[in-house]
């Protein structure tokens, strides 16, 4: 049976829904743990197949993972010898997979993996990692179609092209272990590189500046295990706001940290929704209309582009033209053509949506095409008239959880129901 998510649209959302730990911090918290062969314990682990496919590879490596999904909690202790490489079958399904080769570099000197899966939103190249690997002084080449990377890490002054999330996760997880002082100039500054860098800290690394978009890494020769706790998913924060703006609605959303997302409420009030910030909660409330914006999504701390899909279908209820600029994946606009066949006005240009608004939505056969897009097409739909039924929901479910439960519990008519699977698609 292939699974679907069919959703009737309708009324608005109300009431209180908890925010998950934040899936991109799980997964450099949990390559972290590869770097002592002490166990380390991850709390408010989020139930995703994102995280389990990484817990997978973990074993793979030879880490011994103990995994209390009902708990959220997961200790994995790396004794070792670890393998070379994660399965190359894994890696393909996941670009934070390649996470692995820093550790896997810095505690054996040796690492590999293969070019890494993950959403089609652009080439995202790997050039900042490997650069970065090399100025540490490893040497870098490719072996029966791998990326593998050997040598004694020395610290260095590394200047990234682009502030590139995982490639500044990936040489910190690195750098800790080097011999000296790593300085790593435009690295990224989301509040997930701060998560690794404050359990790698708790393990005994010494970092400066995490936050920042210069970070000083000073080596040590070892590190011990650690217990974190993942803070809120800000994306799913963003996605449930959104839900709540779109249906008219007014939902609080529980044990989120709303300075994450400061450029989304910032928006979100410019356009006419009213956003209550609490001490670790967020009430989202809209009872008028919305008006028309320019949005351009960047690095943090602008708007993050895992929520442009989201803000886009957003506006397609708002008073006006609204221009969408993404800036940060060239083919981050795929989803458009979906939202168009349930009534969204939009025009695309190069990495440039252009929306007319309001449009009333409907009920339509969508498509999936990532985690992200997957989930704005689920918001259209509760705002669309009629019922909508979500394919490949296999992206969704790799990065939110429980999702359809959360929204039932907030009203909507949404249920994850499983189809014979239809003639192949063309
Ligand atoms: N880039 C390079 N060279 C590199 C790496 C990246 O030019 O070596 C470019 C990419 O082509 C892209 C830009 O840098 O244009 C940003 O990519 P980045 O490397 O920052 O993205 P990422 O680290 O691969 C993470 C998140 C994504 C999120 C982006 C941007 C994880 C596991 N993934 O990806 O999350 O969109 O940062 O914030 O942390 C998602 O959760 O749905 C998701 C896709």
């Amino acid at each position: 049976m292939e699974p679907l998510y069919r959703v009737q649209g309708g009324g608005p959302l109300h009431g209180d829904v908890r925010i998950s730990g934040a899936k991109n911090a799980a997964l450099p918290c949990l390559a972290a743990s590869l770097l002592t062969t002490e166990p380390c314990t991850i709390e408010n682990l989020p139930a995703i197949a994102d995280v389990d496919l990484f817990l997978e590879i973990l074993r793979q490596l030879g880490a011994e993972v103990d995994h209390d999904a009902a708990n959220h909690r997961v200790t994995v202790q790396a004794v070792g010898p670890l393998a070379e490489a994660p399965p190359d079958r894994l890696v393909a399904n996941q670009r934070a997979s390649f996470l692995v080769m820093g550790p896997l570099l810095a505690r054996e000197g040796r690492g590999g993996c293969a070019a890494p899966g993950g959403d089609i939103i652009g080439q995202r190249p790997l050039d900042v990692h490997l650069r970065g690997f090399r100025s540490l002084g490893a040497d870098v080449r490719t072996e029966a179609g791998r990326f593998v990377a050997s040598g004694q890490l020395r610290g260095s002054r590394i200047v990234l092209d682009y502030p590139s999330v995982l490639g500044t996760e990936n040489l910190l997880l690195a750098a800790v272990l080097a011999e000296g002082e790593t300085v790593i100039v435009n690295a990224a500054a989301e509040p997930e590189v701060v998560a690794l860098a404050s359990l790698l800290s708790a393990m005994g690394a010494r970092i400066h500046g995490a936050g920042s978009h210069t970070i000083t890494v000073y080596g040590v020769a070892s590190l011990h295990g650690a217990t974190t706790r993942l803070i809120p998913d800000r994306i799913e924060t963003g996605t449930f706001a959104i839900a709540a703006a779109i249906t008219g609605g007014d939902v609080r959303l529980v044990d989120a940290r709303p300075r994450d997302l400061d450029a989304l409420l910032f928006k979100l009030q410019e356009i006419g929704v009213e956003v209550e910030e609490g001490d670790g909660s967020l009430r989202v409330r809209r009872r008028g209309a919305m008006q028309a914006t320019t949005v351009q999504a960047v690095p943090f701390p602008g708007l993050a582009t895992d929520l442009q899909a989201l803000v886009t279908t957003l506006l397609t209820q708002a008073e006006g033209v609204s221009v969408v600029n993404e800036r940060v994946f060239e083919n981050r606009l795929g989803y458009v053509g979906e939202l168009r066949k349930m009534g969204a006005r939009i025009v695309t240009a190069g990495a440039t949506a252009i929306v007319q608004g309001p449009s009333p939505l409907h009920g339509a056969v969508v498509q999936g095409l990532d985690v992200r897009a997957s989930a704005a097409l689920v918001v259209a739909a509760l705002a669309a008239d009629g019922e909508t039924e979500l394919l490949d929901i296999f992206h969704l479910e790799r990065g939110y959880e429980c999702f359809g439960e959360k929204l039932r519990g907030l009203g909507a008519a949404i249920d994850r129901v499983g189809v014979e699977p239809a003639t192949p698609r063309l």
